[in-house]
């Protein structure tokens, strides 16, 4: 049967969807990584091509493999991230920001193996900020007049006592700016390299947040049908 709106409601969509975990050198060896898996980000990329999308997936480092079939382009560092990101959105009508990015890099990478020494002080390592790389999303589609209909961020937090994660959430996207923002709750053991997981998917025009916990195939899919939804 031809796929129609209702089997394949992305049809004809472009949908650009960054995922796994950003590593930031420290010198040829190390580096500062995160523990994301890469998993919601695959099944995202899988239930938007099932979705009939032609999806294009900057993966990070992941635990996983991406999806049969779905363009990929391997990055390493925010940085990299960043360009592969802003350069996709261009022809792109949907963004997922589903990546891992780190908030900081170190700043200096050393040229070679950092060693030990006993006539030296130990290293002290120095942070600087990467870019927002979702809220240049945003400034970029702006400033531009063109761009995604939809830039959809993530927010992972654990709440804390000066905040609930809901509110929290709130927050994070108006100061984003993107239209969709989904909401995993993280702490020990919850959502990082889980099978399992529960989402929030707010919206930028208010409205009450709905809420979805399942496998991370069946949040996937519950967030590619906000996504078509929201694309009207
Ligand atoms: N993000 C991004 N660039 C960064 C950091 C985060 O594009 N340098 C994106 C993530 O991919 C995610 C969203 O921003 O879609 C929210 O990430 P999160 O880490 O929850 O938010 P931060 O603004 O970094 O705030 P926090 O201090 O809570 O980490
Ligand atoms: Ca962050």
């Amino acid at each position: 049967p031809t796929p129609d709106a209702a089997s394949a409601p992305l049809l004809g969509k472009r949908v650009v969807i960054t995922a796994g975990g950003t590593r930031e050198p420290l010198d040829p060896v190390r580096y500062l990584g995160n523990r994301s898996s890469g998993k919601q980000g695959v099944a995202l990329a899988r239930a938007a091509a099932a979705a009939g999308a032609e999806v294009e997936l900057i993966a990070a480092h992941m635990d996983v493999a991406p999806p049969e079939g779905v363009k990929t382009a391997r990055v390493e560092t925010a940085l990299q991230l960043r360009s592969a990101a802003l350069d996709a959105a261009g022809r792109a009508d949907v963004v997922i920001m589903a990546a891992a990015v780190a908030d900081f890099r170190p700043a200096e990478q050393a040229r070679t193996k950092i060693k030990k020494r006993d006539d030296a002080a130990d290293p002290v390592i120095t942070l600087v900020r990467n870019p927002d790389i979702l809220q240049e999303l945003v400034q970029q589609r702006r400033d531009s007049g063109t761009g995604p209909a939809l830039i959809v961020g993530f927010a992972a937090e654990t709440g804390d006592s000066r905040g609930d994660v809901l509110e929290y959430a709130r927050q994070k996207l108006e100061r984003k700016g993107c239209d969709l923002l989904v909401l995993n709750q993280v702490g020990q053991d919850l959502v990082f390299g889980q099978d399992r997981t529960a989402v929030s998917i707010l919206h930028r025009n208010g409205g009450e947040p709905q809420t979805f916990s399942g496998t991370k195939d069946e949040a996937a899919r519950a967030i590619i049908a906000s996504v078509a939804e929201e694309l009207g």
